[in-house]
């Protein structure tokens, strides 16, 4: 159990309908804690995501972040939204607008930093990101790694609490992987907490903390990923591996 909770989920349900698609969601992140969340397709893992950050709400349970219940609507929500980023399988940037002005947008709107301030705050952390120099391009001149990267630089850029990121790699073509896992794996040695869907197998031995498989919406195992890989207790669990490891 983790010592110091940064997000905490208890109990948490929510149906789709028929559907219940969050059962008893008990998870608790610890701060600078980095858990990869996996599972089949449908088991849950972007709802759970979403509902940490009210893009979904859920109908019973409690969901709260460095001690605080998520906030329902108005400033607390946006404030929520810039303290927990949130990275997607597309990247959702603004076509008309640079690199450095995508960055820079949410710091002005929601931080109410000045531009030439926001500005060189996105410049920096595009450099953290290795996009220095693409800074004043447009999203359409970049590869999908170097957009998705901005998409993380933009949400550093609100000095988020955690970041949550789901299935950031799988619209990328292979040889582009590496390149946005790297910067997750640098902003997990510096101690970003961060929950991350994914199925790269790799990332979730070197870098999370924690793996936690889902299916049918419960978390049906929570261990260490040496555990995980080469014990799983559930056949739920062995059956996802067998069939993710064969290819
Ligand atoms: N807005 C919605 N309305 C109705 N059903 C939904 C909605 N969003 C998701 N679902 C259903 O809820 C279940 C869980 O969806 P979710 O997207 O959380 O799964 P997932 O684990 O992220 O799957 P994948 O690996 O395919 O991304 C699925 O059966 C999905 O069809
Ligand atoms: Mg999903």
């Amino acid at each position: 159990m983790a010592v110091d909770p940064l997000i905490e989920l208890r109990d948490v349900n929510k149906h789709f309908g028929e559907l219940h698609v969050l059962q008893d969601i008990h998870l608790t992140v610890g701060r600078g804690e980095v858990v990869v969340v996996i599972g089949p397709s449908g088991s849950g893992k972007s709802t759970l995501c979403r509902a940490i950050n009210r893009l979904e709400t859920v109908e019973s349970g409690s969901i709260t972040i460095d001690g605080r219940p998520l906030p329902a609507e108005g400033k607390g929500l946006a404030q929520l939204r810039a303290e927990v980023g949130m990275v997607f399988q597309s990247f959702n940037l603004f076509a008309h607008k640079t690199v450095v002005d995508n960055v820079s947008l949410a710091q002005v709107k929601v931080r109410k930093r000045k531009k030439d301030e926001a500005d060189r705050r996105s410049r920096e952390l595009l450099e953290r990101v290795g996009l220095a120099a693409h800074a004043d391009k447009f999203p359409a001149q970049l590869s999908g790694g170097q957009q998705q990267r901005v998409a993380i630089a933009r949400a550093l850029a609100m000095d988020p609490k955690a970041l949550l990121f789901d299935e950031p790699t799988s619209a990328l073509d292979p040889e582009m992987i590496n390149e946005v896992l790297e910067v997750m794996q640098q902003l997990a040695r510096d101690g970003m907490t961060m929950i991350v869907v994914t199925h790269e197998m790799g990332f979730a031995r070197s870098a999370a903390n924690r793996v936690v498989f889902m299916a049918d919406g419960c978390i049906v195992e929570d261990r260490v990923p040496e555990d995980f890989f080469t014990s799983p207790s559930s056949d739920r669990a062995k059956d996802f591996l067998s069939k993710i490891l064969k290819h």
